[in-house]
């Protein structure tokens, strides 16, 4: 059991870890480079000493342990099915993150049962000491399962490249994860650019559009990744970009976005992981009481 009294003579010492920001990182359309960046955000947070763990929520066939080669005995499926702990899942990765390979118990994830909530939420109390973010690589689109996780974060970080369906895809994103959750703020990367302006475009396109019918959604642009050709091949070595290309103009644009977004982090006073688990619940709970998304891309 956890001497309590311990845990607070920590924090009035001060020297107790801030709570864990949460983060998903998310997006309309598929296939627009989230597991990609997840990887690599997580990589660059580590090597500058923050403790990284990354949830791959996605049910999606390019998971983020085949992208680093990574091979997991066991999921969040058996977990939850009660055949091991959480802490037995997790997989070591590069620079010493830590990956739960979610994704194959992500349907169950969404819909626990009371028991499976709280060995979850008991569990999680263990990384809770030793963890400053929590990334969270979501599915493409507006499934239920994706709104959950990402009402549930801290922060959703969107990911949008310059084709047209994706920029509406985002937009049809913001709009259900305002209207029926109501997040109300929202950060931005625009990956898999020509230039630089390209991308700041696609930002003002996407920032006007939820400025004109969202109202008061705030959207806030961490910054672009350009279209370079060494990141599919880097995928398919099973390595990550920032780490075989450091030097590289997506390593360097991303490092960029990733000091954006610590200068930008949140006050994180109910970023408890046991705070994220309980706020999944609660909106699960909310969307039941939906009677289905039609999302389209009108306005
Ligand atoms: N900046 C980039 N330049 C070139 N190719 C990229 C870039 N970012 C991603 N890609 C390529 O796009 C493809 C999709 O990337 P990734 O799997 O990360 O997308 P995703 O959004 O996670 O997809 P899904 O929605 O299926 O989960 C990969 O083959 C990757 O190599
Ligand atoms: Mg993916």
């Amino acid at each position: 059991m956890k001497d309590q009294a311990h845990t607070l003579r920590k924090i009035f010492e001060g020297t107790a870890r801030p709570c864990p920001q949460v983060l998903s990182v998310t997006s309309g359309k598929g296939g627009v480079g989230k597991t990609s960046l997840v990887v690599n955000m997580s990589i660059i947070l580590a090597s500058r000493g923050k403790k990284v763990l990354v949830l791959d929520a996605d049910l999606g066939l390019a998971n983020i342990d085949v992208m680093l080669g990574l091979v997991p005995k066991f999921t969040i499926q058996h977990v939850l099915q009660g055949q091991c702990s959480l802490e037995e899942i997790v997989l070591d990765g590069p620079e010493g993150i830590k990956i739960i390979p979610a994704s194959s118990g992500i349907q169950e994830l969404a819909d626990l049962t009371r028991e499976q909530q709280l060995c979850l939420m008991n569990s999680m109390d263990y990384f809770e000491q030793d963890i400053d973010y929590m990334i969270i690589d979501t599915g493409a689109g507006i499934s239920r399962n994706v709104m959950y996780f990402n009402a549930a974060s801290q922060r959703v970080i969107v990911v949008a490249t310059s084709e047209p369906t994706s920029i509406t895809d985002a937009y049809a994103l913001i709009k259900v994860l305002r209207k029926q959750y109501g997040v109300k703020r929202f950060d931005l990367i625009v990956n898999n650019v020509s230039t630089k302006v390209e991308g700041d475009q696609v930002a003002r396109q996407l920032s006007l559009v939820c400025e004109r019918f969202l109202g008061d959604v705030v959207l806030e642009t961490l910054g672009s990744v350009p279209a370079d050709k060494s990141i599919p091949e880097c995928i398919k070595g099973q390595k990550a970009f920032v780490g075989v290309y450091p030097a590289g103009e997506a390593s360097r644009r991303l490092e960029r976005i990733v000091s954006r977004m610590e200068q930008t982090s949140r006050p994180s006073s109910n970023g408890s992981l046991q705070f994220f688990l309980r706020r999944m619940v609660l909106n699960q709970m909310k969307g039941s009481n939906h009677a289905g998304y039609s999302i389209s891309r009108s306005y």
